[in-house]
């Protein structure tokens, strides 16, 4: 039988992003971007260049490294946009720009404040502008899920004359269901007659962003975005391994479709983000949440025992997970082993960028005994940042105060000089942080603390997250830290978020436009 293939587009890097609390840094996206090349998606929308210096920056650095899948970035349908896209993507392989205007009749009045008419004049030229950089042009009709057919068809008709070859018909509001989606794309799609792919941007409002999607594949949809662990604004995006292992498990259904995706990828893909946002999916989520795989009554212990298909619908090893979790490596491992095992949970580290991780690695062997794959996950993921620290944590002591008052002593290196002091709290986390305040001279306001452990065993790594405000008038910044003592992770990950505040501090400053605008 021949299949047609249905084209991935992740947006974890853009629309993922927008998730609350999800930001990555450069180094970071780097490594997501290397590792979504490695799943197989055929496109990778890598940010919104003109959102700020930083994005741009990184959809470059992303642009010269991947060869494989095509670089997208996002675009409003404004001239100044369109042109940031097309010089932030210009050295990749494959690229491709993403713009987009609001279709629906509620976006145009009151966020546009605009008629159809202005809206089809901008698309048109933004489509127009954008080939004069790139020869493969996205448009979106944003909120087509609330948007009236026959002006849809109308906007649809001069994009693609203007040179749009893809034509992405979100559900931005997550509001329709499957039937209604269903119908939408198949009257476009008889519409359209193969001028152009149809695409589909589902949001998960009512929980239905994946129904969605595979509905939309049966109705003549050819192009699926997506994000993985179903990041995304609001409730997120249609989740990536959910509509991949569903086309590939229900093969009766969706025979005559298939996707470039190495299964095997999907679950190390969904460890790096949840490491790297520090957005956990929930435990029962399909396919990537903790409990996707364990049976926890006896009666399907049993039938597991018997016959794994009793209740076994996939094989773990088919998205890659290894149950066993084996122990991996010791404090006697060689730097070539942590390499080639470091290369196998997808990490492809520089070897100048080595040492550095390979050093922290045995500090944590001579402490640890076992060592699993999701505590090299979190350590690499915790030393791979672009932020030069200004502050770094040297020793920490909580002292035993006879009247209970607790209390931290804290020494931190900044510009090769050590300063120590001590402060009280109104527990020993506040006392750590208003220590490290008094010695940085930056205060912080802690909007949400979070610890969790990696892997298992007593001696289980904290991974702790803090979301701190340090000017009032910006955006609260997010700092992870990690080690085996709770105490000196909470340090770490206090330090660490004001180390990227001081970082971005120029680059907040900057920004130029945010996304929230409209256009
Ligand atoms: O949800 C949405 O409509 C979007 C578009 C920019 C594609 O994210
Ligand atoms: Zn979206």
């Amino acid at each position: 039988m021949t299949q047609e293939i249905i084209k991935i587009f992740d947006t974890t890097l853009r629309d993922g992003e927008q998730s609350p609390g999800a930001s990555m840094n450069i180094e970071e996206k780097i490594q997501i971007a290397s590792q979504l090349e490695r799943l197989g998606v055929d496109i990778i929308e890598a940010g919104f260049a003109a959102a700020s210096p930083g994005d741009f920056e990184a959809i470059s650095k992303i642009a010269q490294k991947i060869k494989c899948s095509t670089v997208c970035s996002l675009a409003r349908a404004i001239e100044s946009d369109v042109k940031v896209a097309g010089e932030a993507i210009r050295a990749a392989k494959f690229k491709r720009i993403h713009t987009f205007i609001a279709t629906s009749p509620i976006h145009m009045k009151y966020k546009l404040k605009m008629k159809p008419d202005e809206v089809i004049k901008r698309a048109v030229e933004a489509v127009g502008y954008a080939r004069t950089f790139v020869d493969d042009v996205e448009f979106s009709l944003e909120d087509a899920g609330r948007s009236e057919i026959g002006f849809m068809k109308e906007i649809t008709d001069a994009v693609i004359n203007a040179g749009a070859s893809t034509i992405n018909l979100p559900d931005t509001v997550g509001y329709r269901l499957p039937f209604e989606i269903g119908a939408m794309i198949k009257t476009m799609s008889q519409y359209i007659k193969g001028r152009a792919v149809i695409s589909v941007h589902n949001h998960n409002d009512l929980g239905l962003a994946v129904a969605n999607s595979l509905e939309s594949i049966m109705n003549g949809a050819r192009q699926v975005e997506c994000t993985i662990n179903g990041l995304g604004e609001r409730a997120g995006n249609a989740a990536l391994e959910e509509i991949v292992m569903t086309l590939k498990t229900r093969h009766d259904v969706f025979g005559g479709f298939m996707t470039n995706i190495n299964t095997k990828e999907i679950y190390p893909t969904s460890r790096l983000i949840a490491n790297i946002t520090s957005i956990e999916p929930q435990p029962n989520k399909a396919i990537v949440g903790k409990n996707a795989f364990a049976h926890e009554s006896g009666i399907h212990q049993d039938g597991m025992l018997k016959n794994k298909q009793t209740y076994e619908i996939i094989s773990p090893s088919d998205i890659g997970l290894d149950l066993e979790d084996t122990l991996i490596l010791g404090k006697h491992s060689g730097r070539a082993a942590f390499k080639d095992k470091l290369a196998k949970l997808g990490f492809h580290i520089e070897d100048e960028k080595l040492n550095p991780i390979f050093a922290k690695f045995k500090e944590l062997a001579d402490k640890k005994k076992d060592i699993y794959d999701d505590d090299l996950r979190a350590l690499v993921t915790s030393q791979i940042s672009c932020v030069e620290p200004q502050f770094e944590l040297i020793g920490l002591q909580l002292m035993d105060c006879s009247n209970g008052v607790p209390s931290a002593a804290i020494t931190i290196k900044h510009n090769d000089n050590q300063i120590t002091d001590a402060g009280i709290g109104d527990g020993t986390i506040d006392a750590i942080f208003k220590t490290i305040d008094r010695i940085s001279g930056y205060s912080g306001r802690l909007m949400d603390y979070k610890v969790t452990s990696v892997s298992k065993g007593k001696d289980a790594l904290a991974n702790v997250t803090v979301k701190v405000v340090f000017n009032d008038n910006e955006p609260a910044i997010i700092g992870h830290g990690l080690s085996i003592d709770t105490m000196i992770a909470s340090a770490r990950a206090y330090i660490g978020a004001l180390n990227s505040y001081l970082s971005m501090e120029g680059m907040l400053k900057s920004r130029t436009n945010d996304f929230g605008d409209g256009i």
